[in-house]
């Protein structure tokens, strides 16, 4: 049995972070500047069933079954393994790294269960098409937010632009005209979990307002999927400032993220916005290629600890 290799991209939401738990519409894109990868490896001299995991990004080496039961990575083996109601595999080393930070709302979590979801299934013989590898790596979610709402694994695992909605079938979007982001990063971790939780305890306490909010949310990223399949860059990046604003009074942002923000629309950004469960994590801005490096130097002056610049486009 040769050695398998996957790998999935990381991903930023354009449109309707968190208003998309509460069903309402939201946009996402692939980032395939930063990835998360698994390797499998045979080990034809130990017994069947032992399943070695080696993650070095967190410090991890340990047999399966020492890992516990709610563990992300030993849940993405373990779904692999029901589904193809396999309890004895082959032995192998399952290796994964990753350059996508962690708690950043860049999909980290998704990113590394979409590729172990793949190799892992590629490697017993049975590959899970894109639609099973979603379903697998949306029950692994559900340990990093709680409450997912789907966007991440969908848009991880088919790396492409998708416009989402809980419980629709996922579509995917036209981008005709490519646009460029950056992203920054307030290097302040933020765990999706916590951030979605607080936002289920506002939700039960001021349900009325967190409903207009969440209204809000869904319209700015319907109107959001018309600029970004007609190309209109500055309704793009008014809608974009828009549901930043919506995102502070749900109370997700942050004073390093605002200052991100408001940083990269000083030094010329169409748009801006947090991006993710926030309170920390990445900020992005919509800019041009005149204004992307002076938005760079403006939110690397003003704290962020990397940037990314993407462009989506027709082949993104
Ligand atoms: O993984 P993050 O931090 O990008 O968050 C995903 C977006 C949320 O709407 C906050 C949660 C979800 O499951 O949709």
């Amino acid at each position: 049995m040769p050695a398998i290799y996957a790998s999935a991209p990381g991903k930023i939401i354009i449109f309707g972070e968190h208003a998309v738990v509460y069903g309402r519409p939201a946009i996402a894109i692939p980032v395939t500047q930063v990835n998360a990868k698994a390797v499998i490896t045979p080990n034809p001299l130990s017994p069947p069933g032992k399943i070695r995991v080696v993650a070095p990004d967190i410090a991890l080496m340990a047999d399966l079954d020492q890992l516990p039961a709610g563990h992300p990575l030993a849940t993405s083996i373990r779904c692999v393994l029901a589904s193809l109601k396999i309890s004895r595999p082959p032995s192998l080393t399952l290796r994964v790294t990753s350059t996508i930070p962690l708690a950043a709302g860049l999909g980290s979590g998704a990113a590394v269960s979409v590729a172990i979801i793949r190799a892992l299934s590629a490697f017993l013989g049975h590959p899970f098409p894109d639609d099973q590898v979603s379903e697998l790596s949306f029950q692994v979610e559900k340990i990093h937010h709680g409450t997912p709402s789907g966007i991440d694994n969908s848009v991880i695992t088919y790396g492409k632009p998708v416009f989402f909605a809980r419980g629709k079938p996922i579509e995917f979007l036209e981008v005709t005209h490519p646009f460029m982001l950056v992203i920054g990063d307030t290097g302040v971790r933020s765990p999706t979990v916590e951030v979605v939780a607080d936002v289920r305890q506002r939700w039960l306490t001021e349900s009325n307002l967190m409903e207009r909010l969440f209204d809000a949310a869904g319209a700015v990223a319907l109107e959001g999927r018309q600029a970004v399949e007609g190309g209109d860059y500055p309704l793009l990046g008014q809608l974009m400032n828009r549901n930043h604003a919506i995102l502070q009074e749900m109370n997700v942002s942050s004073l390093d993220l605002d200052r991100l923000v408001e940083a990269s629309l000083v030094a010329g950004a169409v748009g801006a916005k947090l991006s993710g469960g926030g309170r920390g994590g990445n900020m992005i801005a919509l800019v041009t290629p005149e204004s992307s490096a002076k938005v760079i130097d403006a939110i690397q002056a003003n704290g962020a600890v990397r940037t990314i610049v993407t462009t989506v486009g027709p082949r993104n």
